[in-house]
């Protein structure tokens, strides 16, 4: 008999933050964000591609006001390991410069990127800058990092879904899960 997949890929273990439980919380940041943002004549939204791409365009949707949309492209990552090292491989577009910028990614792991694209931004002169992304994993942090809109916290698992992925697969999943790379293979 043909077996029944719940998951559209073999490495997915459970779901742990469910598509309604993200939604929510999404709603509840982009209010957030409107709110603090009043005075702010400028205001981007810069993304890190593309774990990011999912949560931004869902975010930008709830905030209800003038807003510019930017991305930049770094990588740090290698499958399911940090490397430490943080290469710019494309940079935004939008002169920053007088901005009040949010810095957006989908999760933060051990901080190093956050906290190498924030100091590459800071010498650019944004009116301000802060950070926001939608996962922390606070038990791995090597470097101190002040995330000043969060989505959930979550325990050291590896993660996919809602844009973020594991070997470039997952990212389309509504929820995010955990995964097991023991799984499928029996
Ligand atoms: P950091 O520089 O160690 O904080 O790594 C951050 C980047 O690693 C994120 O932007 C993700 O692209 C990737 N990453 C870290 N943990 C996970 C995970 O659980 N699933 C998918 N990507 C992850
Ligand atoms: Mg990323």
């Amino acid at each position: 008999m043909e077996k029944v997949r719940q998951f559209p890929y073999d490495f997915i273990e459970r779901v742990i933050i469910t598509q309604e439980e993200i939604e929510n919380r999404v709603k509840i940041l982009g209010e957030t964000i409107h709110h603090d943002y009043k005075d702010s004549e400028r205001l981007l939204l810069l993304g890190l591609l593309r774990g990011s791409v999912v949560f931004i365009t869902d975010l930008m949707r709830k905030i209800n006001r003038a807003i510019t949309m930017d991305f930049m492209s770094v990588s740090s990552y290698n499958k399911s390991e940090s490397s430490g090292f943080v290469r710019i491989d494309a940079d935004h577009k939008t002169n920053i410069r007088g901005w009040d910028v949010i810095l957006v990614d989908d999760i933060v792991d051990t901080g190093y990127t956050i906290r190498t694209v924030q100091k590459l931004l800071q010498d650019r002169e944004p009116r301000s800058l802060k950070v926001c992304a939608l996962l922390d994993k606070p038990d791995r942090h090597k470097v101190d990092i002040k995330i000043d809109y969060l989505g959930f916290s979550i325990p050291d698992y590896f993660v996919v879904g809602y844009g973020l992925d594991y070997d470039e697969k997952g990212r389309n999943l509504p929820y995010i899960a955990s995964i097991d790379l023991n799984k499928g293979q029996d």
